[in-house]
């Protein structure tokens, strides 16, 4: 399993991919709204890949990446019945606002130590 990242806009904006075996399983890009602030968006395991823990894998990578950069807080926005958002809990994030009752914030603040990939598996 290999992560890889890339990074735009002068360091402003990441698409990750985690890939095994050659294909890409999961992606996600990350956009950092501010020095305390990053936005996650578009997780997505291919489907074949599914319930095998590559988006827990990758996101958790992703979010320790930016705690170690110094970021303070992640969010992002779930529609309400979006199995993902079980997951999203399950990293910490937790609903901040249910703005139309559709789609929901949450939130998670980030960890500036190194935490170490170890706990880190897909299954
Ligand atoms: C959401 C998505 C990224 C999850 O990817 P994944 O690699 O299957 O996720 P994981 O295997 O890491 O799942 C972790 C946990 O999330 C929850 N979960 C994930 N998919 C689920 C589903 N279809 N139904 C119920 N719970 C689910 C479970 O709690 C799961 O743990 P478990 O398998 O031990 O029960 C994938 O289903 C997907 O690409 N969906 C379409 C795109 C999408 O909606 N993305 C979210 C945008 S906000």
């Amino acid at each position: 399993m290999v992560i890889m990242r890339y990074c735009y806009k002068g360091g402003t904006f990441w698409e990750w991919e985690l890939r095994k075996d050659g294909y890409i399983v999961s992606r996600v890009s990350t956009r950092l709204d501010s020095p305390e602030e990053v936005c996650v968006l578009g997780l997505t395991t291919e489907p074949q890949f599914r319930r095998q823990g590559y988006a827990t894998a990758l996101l958790q990578h992703v979010l320790q990446y930016h705690g170690e950069q110094g970021v303070d807080v992640a969010w992002l926005m779930v529609t309400t019945g979006n199995p993902a958002r079980e997951l999203y809990r399950k990293l910490g994030f937790r609903e901040v606002a249910d703005p139309d009752g559709y789609v929901c914030v949450m939130k998670k603040k980030l960890q500036p130590r190194k935490e170490g990939l170890s706990d880190v598996r897909a299954r």
